[in-house]
């Protein structure tokens, strides 16, 4: 052992080796990561605070890909899946759900010690409600689909999951309103009660969650006023709901400047003045409106997440922390927002090649600064 208590260095090149080669868990000494810093995941747990990722069963996935695979157990305490969770992969059919993808994961995670979050039950947002589930929505009545369905989803994981994303992004950020679903529609303000109380019932060891992307940005008054308005009614009508996921898809605006941060901070104090936790369930920075340069972009975003993430981890109530996938190789951002120069994004802390990036010690130094809480694990 070393003085330090950490077992012996290795050398960058013998790190680097352990990865590509695909060795898996043990390869490392424990209290090591591939930047020779402590693992992510125990940087969050000092302060009480839980640290993942999203992964996929895919092509992409951590299991397909040891040296993903053996970064993902190593910096992470959670996963949540990417999509497979959703009702497009799941499927229409609540007596026929197609649970194979999502079981991978859950084994992934459970053959890690990992913890597992579930994502989600009902993302009311037309644009991903397919023509085909609509018809069986109707057909079935929504208030039967969605008890049935919630009840085989969160039946089947059980405690599994620690924490679900019970509705997802349902406010419409132009307007500040709930989006206008074939659920809402039918269902009105109920459609939130039976969604949290299914869920409750069939998972009651969970934390309920509502999740959506406002942020600090400029453009984001409405979307931030109309979540405020929808946590205060849950209180009101006592919908069981426990946190808001705050999903921190950034990068449209790149400053978090000081107006931006109180305008944020008067949002967060509001939140959980009403008693809600918090968490960043879906943390990535969009780089497209950045330099081409390669240093001067990671180093943007870089400092973006330090500014925006010591925000974050200023409150007690913040007490898990995931990104919407570890490395930049397959981020979703490039089939949503790619860049308009053609070149690939750099929106998580590692590049595609699994080394670690200036954003990755921006999230430790964010961590190290952060105050202890009582978190969730
Ligand atoms: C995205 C996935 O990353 C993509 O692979 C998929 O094609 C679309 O959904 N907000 C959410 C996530 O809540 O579920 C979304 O995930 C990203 C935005």
């Amino acid at each position: 052992m070393e003085p330090n208590g950490k077992g012996p260095m290795l050398t960058r090149r013998q790190q680097l080796a352990g990865i590509a080669g695909g060795l898996v868990m043990g390869a490392l000494p424990s209290r090591l990561d591939a930047a020779g810093d402590e693992p992510l995941k125990d940087l969050a747990a000092q302060k009480g605070v839980l640290f993942g990722t999203a992964i996929s069963a895919g092509r992409s996935s951590p299991m397909a890909d040891p040296g993903y695979g053996a970064l993902v157990a190593r910096e992470c305490a959670v996963v949540v899946p990417e999509n497979e969770m959703k009702v497009y992969v799941l499927g229409n059919d609540p007596q026929a759900l197609n649970f194979g993808p999502a079981d991978r994961i859950a084994t992934f995670a459970q053959d890690h010690r990992m913890k597992l979050r579930g994502h989600t039950l009902l993302w009311n947002y037309g644009k991903y409600i397919s023509p085909a589930l609509a018809q069986m929505v109707e057909a079935t009545g929504a208030e039967k689909w969605l008890r049935a369905y919630i009840a085989k989803v969160a039946g089947h994981f059980g405690d599994r999951i620690y924490s679900w994303d019970v509705i997802n992004e349902t406010i419409d950020p132009k307007t500040g309103e709930v989006r206008g679903t074939v659920f809402d529609k039918a269902l009105g303000f109920d459609v939130f009660k039976i969604a949290y109380e299914t869920a409750r019932e069939h998972a009651p060891h969970a934390q309920r969650v509502y999740n959506d992307y406002m942020s600090w940005e400029v453009g984001n008054e409405t979307h931030r006023a109309g979540v405020l308005r929808l946590l205060a009614r849950f209180r009101k009508e006592n919908v069981p709901v426990d946190a808001l996921g705050i999903q921190s898809h950034l990068g449209n605006d790149g400053s978090h400047s000081r107006v931006q941060r109180a305008e944020w901070k008067r949002f967060l104090d509001e939140v959980v003045a009403m008693g809600y936790r918090l968490l960043i369930t879906e943390f990535d920075i969009n780089d497209r409106e950045m330099p081409r340069d390669v240093a001067r972009r990671d180093a943007q975003t870089a400092a973006v997440a330090k500014s925006y993430l010591d925000q974050m981890l200023a409150y007690p109530q913040l007490d898990q922390l995931l990104c919407w996938g570890l490395w930049d190789k397959h981020s979703w951002l490039n089939g949503f927002a790619p860049r308009a120069d053609g070149l690939p994004q750099r929106p998580l802390p590692y590049d595609d090649e699994l080394k670690p990036k200036p954003m990755r010690a921006a999230i430790a130094d964010a961590l190290r600064a952060a105050p202890v809480r009582k978190g969730i694990a």
